[in-house]
C-alpha cells in the first residue's frame, strides 16, 4: 500500500500533510506533520499540484483557503470535527449586530463560512498572541469556551466566550493528572488548551500539539505524562525513542482523525476524491481572517 501511494503520488504531483492525531502509518508516509498552524504555513507554500490533506475537514479547507488553484483532498468524508459545526457564519453576524465593536476571533477549528465571516483566526499555538494583537479592550472568542477561557486568563482584556468544545478534550479529569502526580512524580505534565480548565490549572504546561513536541525535544526530563488526543503521542514515540510517554489517563480518540487510513489514502490519490469545493467569495473573506493570524505569527 506504501508503495502505491508514493508512486501515484509522483504520478499526480501530490504532497501529503499530515495531523499530529492521524495514525501512526498515515504519520510515517506524510511529507509533512505538524499542528493547525504549521500545516496552514506548509499549504502557503506547497509546489505541487494536488495536496491529500491527512486531517479534519476544517484543516483541509484551510489548505485550500490558502491555495486555491490547487486540488486538495480528504481521503475520507468522516474525517469531521465536531467543534466545527458548534458556530456559524450567521451566528457571527449576529454577535455583530449585538456587539458592534468587538472583534471577532476565530478559533480555526470552525468552517470556512464561519472563517469567512470572524475578523481574524487562530490556533491552540497562537490564540493569546493573536488577542493581544487586536487594539480593542473586549473580543468575542469562538468556538471553543476551553481554549478562550485560558486565553482570557493570560491577555489584559474582557474575552466573551462561545460555548463550543472538543468533545475528545473534555473527556481529561482532573482526577487522572492527580494520578498521573502520584503514579509519575518525575513526569512532566503537558496538556491541550481545549482541555477543561480544572484539568490546564494543575498542567506544568499548556500546549498546542507541535508546542508539546517541542517541549519534550528541550526538556531535560525522560517522562511526560500527555493530556491531548493519543496520536500525537505516537509520533513523540517515535521521535524520542529514549524518552517515556504516558497518556493522561485512559488514551482519548478522535474519530474524525482516526477515520483516516493508508487505505483511504490510496483512494483519494488514486480516484482525485474527495475534492474541497468552496464558493470563491467565501475563499476571498476566510483568506483575510487566517493570512492576519499568519501574519501576527
Ligand atoms: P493543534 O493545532 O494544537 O494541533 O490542535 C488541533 C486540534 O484539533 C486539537 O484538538
Ligand atoms: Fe476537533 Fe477535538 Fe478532534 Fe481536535 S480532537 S479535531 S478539536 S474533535
Amino acid at each position: 500500500m506504501k508503495e502505491e501511494i508514493l508512486r501515484l503520488k509522483k504520478e499526480r504531483d501530490a504532497i501529503i500533510l499530515a495531523h499530529n492525531y492521524q495514525i501512526p502509518e498515515v504519520q510515517e508516509i506524510a511529507d509533512f506533520l505538524g499542528d493547525s498552524l504549521d500545516l496552514s504555513r506548509k499549504a502557503m507554500e506547497v509546489k505541487e499540484r494536488v495536496i491529500v490533506f491527512c486531517g479534519v475537514r476544517f484543516m483541509a479547507e484551510t489548505a485550500k483557503i490558502l491555495s486555491p488553484e490547487k486540488t486538495v483532498l480528504l481521503p475520507s468524508l468522516n474525517a469531521v470535527c465536531p467543534m466545527a459545526d458548534m458556530v456559524t457564519g450567521e451566528d457571527l453576524r449576529k454577535i455583530k449586530e449585538r456587539f458592534p465593536e468587538d472583534p471577532i476571533v476565530c478559533y480555526v477549528n470552525t468552517n470556512a463560512e464561519t472563517k469567512a465571516a470572524c475578523d481574524i483566526c487562530c490556533t491552540s499555538a497562537n490564540a493569546e498572541k493573536v488577542v493581544n494583537s487586536l487594539s480593542q479592550k473586549e473580543i468575542i472568542f469562538a468556538p471553543d469556551i476551553n481554549l478562550g477561557d485560558w486565553v482570557s486568563k493570560h491577555v489584559n482584556k474582557r474575552v466573551i466566550l462561545w460555548p463550543g468544545y472538543c468533545y475528545v478534550h473534555r473527556k481529561f479529569t482532573r482526577e487522572e493528572v492527580l494520578e498521573a502526580r502520584e503514579k509519575h512524580p518525575d513526569a512532566e505534565i503537558l496538556v491541550h488548551p481545549e482541555c477543561n480548565p480544572e484539568v490546564v490549572e494543575l498542567a506544568d504546561y499548556v500546549l498546542s500539539t507541535n508546542g508539546m513536541v517541542k517541549r519534550v525535544r528541550e526538556s531535560e526530563r525522560d517522562e511526560f505524562v500527555i493530556g491531548t488526543e493519543c496520536g500525537l503521542i505516537e509520533r513523540l514515540k517515535r521521535e524520542f525513542p529514549g524518552k517515556k510517554f504516558y497518556s493522561l489517563g485512559e488514551p482519548k480518540i478522535c474519530d474524525g482523525m482516526k477515520s483516516i487510513t493508508l487505505e483511504s489514502v490510496y483512494e483519494a490519490l488514486r480516484d482525485m476524491k474527495h475534492k474541497i469545493e468552496l464558493p470563491p467569495e467565501i475563499i476571498k473573506d476566510a483568506r483575510e481572517s487566517i493570512e492576519r493570524m499568519v501574519e501576527i505569527g
